[in-house]
């Protein structure tokens, strides 16, 4: 198979398991590349893309861009603070007066959900979802698997902990979409508050207490606690939180086995993870980092019809 089955990538729900392991064969391809001394291929010329950022992004804004320019794209940015959003633009007019500069693809985070799906439905491009409020964060999906089986040699029958904010977490529903379709056991831990709840409905595993949690699992993608999309108190501190749910190097040593320790950025450091976790030999945080630049290669690749 050498096409998706979607013309989007709205989330990894739409996805198929022959669609993930496609992306993530060609991302195996894109990585070799950009470990040459020549980093750029030609894949894309003639295509012309537009990085539409309605919220804040260090990650996947550079990411995408430095994909984009890997593949010899014409690339365009666009952020919401200092566009004519702010006189009251909406969104399809905004993306309908990018589209008429002759825009193939659109990149676009936005603070609300569903807002990839809504723009797909109304504009004539390619669209990639870089984040759509709490619901997925699908090429954060496809980079964290891309890392485990990279670091595992797969990921079927794998043990995967998602620990923290799983409520407001894109990350999370993305990263239990993708781990399932691929064959591993998904654990989430965090507060009860943190918790949605169709949580059971997804099929995972649900632990509230730390330890049980990496006693179990192979690898843990510690989360940050989001307190910009929390507009009640879920839990009493941020210093009672890191004391429950925060991952420092004397829990991590007392374990009975090695685990992996994720972290999707960007890191509080001291509150779900301390700096010499995140930082130690059992982190692979710059490598997940490094690997999304060729994930996003291949999503784009491969949207492009260009396989
Ligand atoms: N992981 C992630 O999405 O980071 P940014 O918000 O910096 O893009």
């Amino acid at each position: 198979m050498n096409n998706l089955s979607t013309k989007h990538l709205l989330g990894i729900k739409d996805l198929t398991a022959d669609d993930i392991h496609l992306i993530l064969n060609t991302a195996a391809s894109f990585k070799e590349v950009i470990n040459r001394p020549i980093k750029k291929v030609p894949s894309l010329r003639d295509i012309t893309i537009a990085n539409l950022f309605f919220e804040n992004s260090t990650r996947t804004k550079l990411s995408f861009e430095l994909a984009e320019k890997r593949l010899s794209a014409d690339v365009i940015n666009f952020a919401a603070s200092s566009s004519s959003v702010t006189k009251g633009e909406t969104l399809i007019d905004t993306v309908n007066n990018i589209l008429a500069m002759k825009v193939d693809m659109v990149v676009m985070r936005h603070p609300n959900p569903g807002a990839a799906l809504f723009l797909s439905k109304h504009v004539d491009a390619k669209i990639v979802n870089a984040g759509d409020g709490a619901h997925e964060h699908p090429t954060q999906a496809l980079l964290d698997a891309f890392s485990i089986r990279e670091k595992l040699g797969n990921l079927k029958g794998k043990k995967i902990a998602i620990i923290g904010d799983i409520l407001h977490s894109r990350v999370a529903l993305s990263n239990i979409f993708c781990l399932q379709k691929c064959g591993a056991e998904v654990m989430v831990c965090g507060p009860t508050t943190l918790m949605p709840k169709y949580i059971q409905s997804l099929g995972v595993k649900v632990e509230h207490d730390l330890r049980k949690a990496l006693e179990w699992c192979d690898v843990a993608n510690m989360l940050r606690i989001q307190l910009e999309r929390q507009d009640i108190k879920y839990f009493p501190s941020l210093r009672e939180y890191t004391m429950l749910f925060g991952l420092n190097k004397e829990l991590l040593d007392s374990l009975s086995k090695k685990i992996v320790i994720m972290h999707p950025g960007p890191i509080n450091r001291g509150v779900e993870i301390t700096s010499d976790v995140a930082d130690g030999d059992q982190s692979i945080i710059l490598e997940q980092v490094e690997n999304g630049v060729a994930v996003r290669m291949a999503v784009l690749f491969l949207l492009a019809g260009r396989a």
